[in-house]
């Protein structure tokens, strides 16, 4: 028997693959199946920023009636969907999971600016949550918008965050950061326990007939654990902070890749979505099998061995390699 537990933000868990927020932990009954399947502790759906800050905007303006400014502001905010809960429900939903499993279940607050909504940081923590994530989503288009502005902007709402709870508190980043070591470190500085590496983006499409810009969700595949990888095994070592690894977990070997890479837990989505929760089971005896055949006694012991900071090359996750692999590419002939 080999041993797949690990651990995440003081959290003892029963093995690295952890669901990330989706519409999967929308239904008590579905985050239980989950638990069954075998996946270690979920991360809520996220509650989001606009979402808080829209039920209190419509408050006051039914206190307000007939105050354009309300009236105006309210037309700013983004039509929030019915995938997304009132606040005060989606504490409830979290206060019923955190009854129903025995899994760790973590909250998700998805916002940019500090004020009154983060309030609700407390309120999962009342509800029984085991730690918080935040979820940092914000996509600066003003050019007068400094990254420096925005850095400070995100550490100041980490800080107001973290002073508000006792949990332990994750942060999920978005890849685009210009100095990520550097900003993850000083996220940790604010008080950030652990950094889940990446966000994955929905990048808006073109519909040519009608010539729209429409929303189209895509999947992910195993191809883009890349980016949140090759991030991990640079940061393992470097900052004093759990990590997690988002984005293209789809096979055993994908979260083996990660807890090499140096990633405390591998949490997935797509697979779940595409593939139902049978592949819940089929990683997991996947990677028994692997470590097995390559006699591994635990998750823990390769956890990082393939970090930056052990390997041999470590210019392998650098720029160096970029040349590499152009370099591969070299056709004699284009047909
Ligand atoms: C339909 C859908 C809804 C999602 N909702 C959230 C959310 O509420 N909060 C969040 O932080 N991430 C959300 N995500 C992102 C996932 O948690 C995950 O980070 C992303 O899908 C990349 O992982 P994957 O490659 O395993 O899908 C959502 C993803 C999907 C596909």
């Amino acid at each position: 028997m080999v041993d797949l537990t690990t651990t995440y933000l003081g959290l003892k868990l029963k093995n690295p693959l952890v669901a990330s927020p989706s519409p999967l932990s929308e239904k008590v009954e579905n985050i239980k199946r989950l638990e069954e399947a075998g996946i270690s502790a979920v991360v809520m759906y996220s509650l989001f920023e606009e979402q808080i800050t829209h039920e209190s905007l419509e408050l006051d303006y039914f206190l307000n009636q007939g105050t354009e400014t309300f009236a105006e502001s309210l037309t700013y905010f983004p039509d929030i969907g019915k995938y997304t809960l009132a606040p005060d429900k989606y504490v409830e939903r979290l206060e019923k999971t955190r009854k129903a499993v025995s899994i760790p279940v973590i909250g998700s607050l998805n916002g940019v600016s500090t004020g009154g909504w983060i309030k609700y940081a407390r309120k999962i923590q009342e509800a029984g949550a085991d730690a918080l994530e935040l979820n940092l989503y914000y996509l600066p288009v003003d050019v007068d918008m400094s990254s420096s502005l925005i850095e400070d902007t995100y550490l100041r709402l980490v800080e107001d965050v973290k002073s508000a709870i006792k949990l332990p508190l994750a942060v999920k980043l978005a890849p685009f950061f210009t100095a990520l070591p550097n900003f993850a470190n000083r996220l940790v500085s604010a008080g950030a326990d652990g950094i889940v590496l990446f966000n994955r983006f929905y990048q808006p499409d073109m519909d040519l007939e009608n010539l729209e810009v429409v929303p189209n969700l895509v999947l992910s595949n195993s191809d883009e654990l890349r980016l949140p990888l090759r991030w991990i095994a640079i940061l393992y070592g470097k900052v004093k902070a759990d990590l997690a690894l988002t984005t293209g977990v789809h096979t055993a070997e994908d979260v083996l890749k990660a807890m090499m890479a140096g990633a405390n837990v591998a949490m997935t989505t797509s697979a779940i979505l595409k593939n139902g929760l049978k592949v819940v089971p089929a990683i997991l005896k996947g990677m028994e099998e692997w470590m097995v055949a390559h006699e591994y006694e635990s998750v823990k012991q390769m956890h990082g061995s393939m970090s930056q900071g052990s390997i041999t090359d470590p210019a392998a996750f650098e720029r160096a390699n970029y040349m590499k692999v152009l370099n591969s590419f070299n056709p004699e002939y284009i047909p």
